[in-house]
Formats: structure tokens, C-alpha cells, sequence
């Protein structure tokens, strides 16, 4: 990776900041660490995401069907689900220090290797016998690894006892796997056929970081979809081209973008095969999106912990089965954070200058298109504003007459805005406006009346 990406991830927080994409959370109160706020561009940005999603894995697919499942589960879901037993993270305290850290990861900065499938047993082991020291504070004294469940809990009553406690969602899958009796017995599903749903997820991270790529309240984009057994080599071949499309659709840039396959022996309670994709970050390769094959793990697990059966019977053949899952997951902070790290760039003038711009793709980008007066003055600004007020109907648009021509370019530039039109002296003889790309700088000059015809095509 070169020094310039390497160094891209503080540049990217500076402008996420300074330019309303993302805030961190509770500034007000001086921070509330690993919170963060997505600004009005941030807040674009991700609806964007979110739509497009949506609209490429259910608007247009007649085997999808969208969910919007509760984020508090009957309590019993995350025993059937292995979430209470099993979603926990190796923590480590130094004695010395009092710093906590996760073990797996103190174990591969130290060590270079991977500590994926450990038990908490081989970790403190590990620790000890290569003489680890702690990251802050440099002594070789740390306690026994020990499990810590991930799973953010509350109370539903206002006594607070034990026996009233529920979980946040740790993940948005669980919520499908509750309402899939229901799907069946509503909708007019045959299998294969998937159920997707976007949703807050919560985890409790040991050790957050790295901006928005590891944060304890996210997003989730899942889909759940359900097959026969024998058809899971095929769809989950399906599904990962479907992904990686994905990634070309919101403009991700290929050459950034690898599958990483789980080993065996380090995969979840539930999954028989997992690939992730993974994305070139500032700070290193890491998780973007995960493809799992759950099996039938789910499903078998909610019909025997609830008492109910889950199974499917084929409309033709009038069998019964329990059907197999492959669970397409998309992380959208993770993807946020891609976006910005892809699109951002330095890049120096022909008269010397150096302009940031983010090379959004149009699809995804917050503001599609700013309108300028060349000059703050009458009747330019009147014809700008009708021509924002036309475009605005459209798409988010920005108007703007302060300042010199140049610096409101530089200003959209930063934001990703990909066109920028500008209403000057021969707009007022002949209604046509200078219409000028992002990335090239370009401009062509564009009737009034052919704008919107224009531009549509260039934003779809
Ligand atoms: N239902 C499967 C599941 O939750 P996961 O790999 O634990 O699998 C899915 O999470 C996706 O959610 C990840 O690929 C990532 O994009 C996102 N994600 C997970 N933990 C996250 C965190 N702490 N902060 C931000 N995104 C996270």
C-alpha cells in the first residue's frame, strides 16, 4: 500500500469532520468514545447506501422480501442462537497498567500471527511463554484471558431484576430467523428465496477504533436466504458475485477488494463456510462484508428452543425440511468508511494549486448537483434559482453565490458533488448554463431546458 494511503486515514477523519460527514458522538459532553454522529452529508451518504441496497437486493429481485424486525428479542432467542454462550471476545488486563486489551489482538501486533480460534486458555499461554508486553505501559504482567460476552444488555421492567434483562441485537440476522414462520405463512414465497432487512446492531467491543470501522452501535445490511441443502455450493458462488458487484456498483475500486475464506477451525458456532471480503484500509487489510453458509443451524435451533416447526413444505412435492441458509452481510459504517477512504484524494492543479476531492460515484454521492450565480447580483441569482428550485425536485442540490467561483468549486469538490452549474452572462441571452464535471473539470454548455435530461443518465 503506498505512503499516501497509509497516511489517507487522518486526512479522511479531518475532512468527515470539517465538512458535516461524521462527528463524534456527544461532542457537546466532550466525546462518548466510540460513539460517532453522521452529519447532514454523512446522513446522506449512508440513506444513499442504504437505498441503493435495497433497491438492488429486493426493489429489483423477485426471490427478496424485506423485514423490519424489533431490536429487543425474547430473551430466549440468544440462548437458541449461541449469542449468550458463545459471542464473546478474549479480554487481558495488565496488572501493572490497568490497560485492557483484546487478547487476539495483543497476541498478532506482538507476534505477527494470527490468533483466530484460540481458546482463552491458549491465549494467556501464549502470552506468557513469548513475553508479551502491554502496549501502554511496556511490563510483562497481565491476568489470566478471560471470556467477555459482546452483547450490550438492558432491563424491561423498571425493578431492574435479573430476571427482566433483554439484549440489544448484536446482529439483525436473528430477527429474520424469528419471522420466518411468519414470511411463510404471509407471503408467497417458494424457496430458494432470501429476506433482507437493514437495522441497528449492537456490540460491546473490547477494543473499538479506527473511526467508524469497529464501533459498538452500527448498521447492518443482512439477508437471509433460504435453500435447499443441496443448493448451497451453487448460491453461495451466487451471492459472493453478487457482492463483489455490489462493491463495483457503489464505485469501490477493484484492485482494493479481496476474499479472505475462514479456515475450519476458525469459524463461527453456526457457519460451515465463511468468506469475507476485505478492503484495503489506511490501517491495514480488514473486514468489509461477510458471506456465510449457516446451514440449518438457525433455524433448528429457534424450532427447538421455542417449541414451534420451522419447517418448509415444498407447495409441489408436499415435502418437509428445514431449510439451509447463505447469509450475504454488509456492514454499512464499514462501508461509509470504504467510500471515503476510495474516493479521497490530493490533487494539483494546472496553475499549482492543490484541491481535495472525494471521487464519489454519482450514485451514491450526498449533493448531486450545486447551482451558481457567477455574481451575487440580479438577474443572475433569480435564474439560479429557478434553475435549483427545477433540479432540486430531482435530486439533493445545493445553491450558492458566496465567495468566487473557484473556491465554491473547491468547496463542492470536497463534498463529492459531481456536477456544478453555473448561470452566467449567456445564460441570460440564451438559456443555456455551463454544466462542469467533478473529476475531469470539464464544462459543456447545456440548454436550461435539456438539464434534467442531461444529468439523469450521468446520476443513475
Ligand atoms: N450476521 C452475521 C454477522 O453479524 P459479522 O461478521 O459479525 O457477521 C457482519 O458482522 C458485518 O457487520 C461485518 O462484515 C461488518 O461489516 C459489520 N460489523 C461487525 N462488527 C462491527 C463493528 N463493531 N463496527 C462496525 N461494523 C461492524
Amino acid at each position: 500500500m503506498s505512503a499516501k494511503i497509509q497516511d489517507s486515514l487522518k486526512h479522511v477523519v479531518a475532512l468527515a469532520k470539517r465538512r458535516g460527514f461524521i462527528y463524534g458522538g456527544s461532542d457537546l459532553y466532550g466525546g462518548f468514545a466510540n460513539t460517532y454522529s453522521f452529519g447532514p452529508y454523512g446522513a446522506e451518504l449512508k440513506k444513499n447506501v442504504k437505498d441503493l441496497w435495497w433497491k438492488t437486493f429486493v426493489q429489483e429481485r423477485r426471490d427478496m422480501v424485506g423485514l423490519d424486525g424489533p431490536i429487543l428479542l425474547h430473551p430466549k432467542a440468544w440462548k437458541a442462537s449461541g449469542h449468550l454462550d458463545g459471542f464473546n471476545d478474549a479480554l487481558i488486563d495488565c496488572k501493572a497498567c490497568k490497560g485492557r486489551f483484546r487478547c487476539d489482538h495483543l497476541i498478532e501486533e506482538a507476534l505477527e500471527q494470527s490468533a483466530e480460534g484460540l481458546t482463552v486458555e491458549q491465549m494467556t499461554e501464549l502470552v506468557q511463554s513469548r513475553k508479551i508486553k502491554c502496549p501502554k505501559c511496556g511490563a510483562q504482567d497481565f491476568t489470566a484471558a478471560r471470556n467477555f460476552n459482546l452483547m450490550f444488555h438492558t432491563h424491561m421492567s423498571k425493578t431492574g431484576a435479573d430476571g427482566d434483562v433483554a439484549y440489544l441485537r448484536p446482529e439483525t440476522a436473528q430477527a429474520i430467523f424469528l419471522d420466518f414462520k411468519n414470511i411463510v405463512d404471509t407471503m408467497r414465497v417458494r424457496i430458494p428465496f432470501g429476506v433482507a432487512q437493514i437495522g441497528k446492531a449492537f456490540r460491546n467491543e473490547i477494543t473499538p477504533g479506527n473511526f467508524i470501522f469497529r464501533v459498538i452501535e452500527f448498521e447492518q445490511m443482512e439477508i437471509e436466504y433460504f435453500i435447499r441443502e443441496s443448493a448451497w455450493e451453487k448460491t453461495f458462488e451466487e451471492w459472493l458475485k453478487a457482492m463483489h458487484h455490489w462493491c463495483q456498483m457503489i464505485g469501490l475500486k477493484s484492485a482494493r477488494i479481496h476474499e479472505k475464506e475462514h479456515p475450519k477451525e476458525q469459524l463461527s458456532h453456526y457457519s460451515k463456510r465463511t468468506v469475507d471480503l476485505v478492503y484495503d484500509f489506511p490501517f491495514g487489510t480488514s473486514e468489509l462484508y461477510g458471506l456465510a453458509y449457516r446451514t440449518d443451524f438457525d433455524l433448528k435451533r429457534h424450532a427447538e428452543f421455542s417449541g414451534q416447526t420451522l419447517d418448509y413444505t415444498d407447495p409441489e412435492t408436499r415435502e418437509k425440511f428445514v431449510p439451509h441458509v447463505i447469509e450475504p452481510t454488509f456492514g454499512v459504517e464499514r462501508t461509509l468508511l470504504a467510500l471515503l477512504c476510495d474516493a479521497y484524494d490530493e490533487e494539483q492543479l494546472e496553475n499549482g494549486e492543490m484541491r481535495t476531492v472525494l471521487h464519489f460515484h454519482p450514485r451514491i454521492a450526498p449533493v448531486k448537483v450545486a447551482v451558481f450565480p457567477l455574481m451575487k447580483k440580479e438577474p443572475l441569482a433569480e435564474k439560479a434559482m429557478h434553475v435549483f428550485k427545477m433540479l432540486q425536485t430531482h435530486w439533493l442540490c445545493e445553491y450558492d453565490e458566496s465567495g468566487a467561483i473557484g473556491k465554491r468549486y473547491r468547496r463542492q469538490d470536497e463534498l463529492g458533488t459531481p456536477y456544478c452549474i453555473t448561470i452566467d452572462f449567456d445564460t441570460l441571452e440564451n438559456d443555456t448554463v455551463t454544466l462542469r464535471d467533478r473529476d475531469s473539470m470539464k464544462q459543456e454548455r447545456v440548454a436550461i431546458s435539456h438539464l434534467v435530461q442531461t444529468l439523469a443518465p450521468k446520476l443513475a
